[in-house]
């Protein structure tokens, strides 16, 4: 079976296939970086133009890539949501307009289950599982019991883990994405001179809570004075936030951990994944503090961590094995939990 997958519901305009031997025969992703630089963000109306104009290049290039002809493919899988709604129509429309051309079927996929499923792709894991979903948009611990089936179990109460890092990163103007920014310039820096907040650590149950912290950031610049900023000042700063927000996951996946062994009691894994996952400090020390509990990390790698089309073609993957396909009168929903899926189309 091989099935294209269509990601466009935020910056990166991506396709791939993928089989359901678990091979991925291609996989493309543009990135739309240099778009949104100037703005400091993503910007959703030049985002919607920008997937328009390159979705069908990238669309071919994955099927050649793939060595394939659209006629070899058996279904179609495209992000309905959750996302920004301009990008997540262009991809859906045309993902639509394949399945209805080539009458196969069609997936409205949940760009969540994309991240959630990833790890059954690379490491072919079993339900159920523990899953740390941390992006731009989302922090969460899912326990992921079958396809559709999804409970969350721990979620941020303000920001996003991703959004924390993208705002850290502007306020010091070290580029954009502030992600990967902000990982590169911690690695030059030292962490413990600034004494940053870990909300929630210690606190009772899985929640996280990343305002704070960011504030604190904001608060600790404003104090030095914009002028006397020093290169040093900024990579210890960046050292400092990525070693709290790792202490602060430390913490709540203990938590969590417990939570899921209520319910399953045999646990020896936890899946990382979303764009935020991608971060090689975070991989570590969470890895380290796991593994003494009897858990190993299960992490994607880097590329289908962040954003891509081979995650989506994954979830084509398992939901046509289990007949789960949509019309094509399915409407992109811009926000649409996990916890809403329910197995069902
Ligand atoms: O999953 P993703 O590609 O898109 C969403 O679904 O949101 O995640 C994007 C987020 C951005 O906030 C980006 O800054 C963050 O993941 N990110 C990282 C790293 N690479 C991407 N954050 C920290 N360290 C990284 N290396
Ligand atoms: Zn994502």
């Amino acid at each position: 079976m091989n099935i294209l997958g269509i990601e466009t519901s935020c910056d990166e305009t991506a396709a791939a296939i993928v089989t359901d031997n678990r091979e991925v025969l291609s996989n493309v992703v543009r990135s739309q970086n240099e778009k949104h630089l100037p703005y400091g963000g993503v910007v959703p109306e030049i985002a919607a133009r920008a997937h328009l104009e390159i979705i069908e290049s990238i669309i071919r290039q994955s099927i050649t890539e793939a060595k394939l002809d659209f006629g070899d493919l058996d279904g179609i899988a495209a992000t309905c949501g959750p996302g920004l709604i301009g990008g997540v129509i262009v991809g859906s429309m045309v993902g639509k307009a394949i399945s209805a051309s080539r009458k196969i079927p069609f997936i409205a996929a949940n760009h969540l289950e994309g991240h959630a499923l990833t790890a059954r792709l690379t490491h072919n894991i079993h339900f159920p599982y523990l899953v740390l979903l941390l992006s731009g948009g989302h922090s969460q611990f899912i326990i992921a019991e079958g396809v559709g089936k999804y409970q969350i179990i721990g979620n941020t109460i303000d920001d996003a883990l991703g959004e924390a890092f993208d705002k850290v990163a502007k306020m010091l103007g070290i580029g954009f994405p502030g992600g990967p920014a902000l990982e590169r310039v911690a690695s030059f820096g030292s962490a413990g001179r600034f004494n940053l907040p870990r909300p929630l650590k210690g606190r009772e149950g899985a929640d996280f809570s990343f305002s704070g912290l960011k504030t604190s950031v904001r608060n600790k610049i404003e104090k030095m004075d914009d002028k006397n900023i020093s290169e040093k000042d900024v990579q210890d700063l960046c050292a400092d936030f990525q070693c709290a927000v790792s202490d602060i996951i430390k913490d709540r996946v203990v938590n969590a951990l417990d939570i899921f062994r209520k319910k399953y009691p045999i646990c020896e894994k936890l899946v990382l994944c979303g764009g935020v996952a991608s971060n090689q400090v975070i991989r570590t020390t969470l890895e380290q503090s796991i593994q003494p509990l009897g858990i190993n990390l299960i992490a994607p790698p880097l590329n289908l961590c962040t954003d891509n089309g081979a995650m989506i073609a994954w979830v084509g993957v398992e939901r046509l094995r289990l007949g789960l396909v949509n019309t094509l009168d399915f409407k992109p929903r811009p926000r649409w939990s996990l916890d809403e899926l329910k197995n069902s189309c």
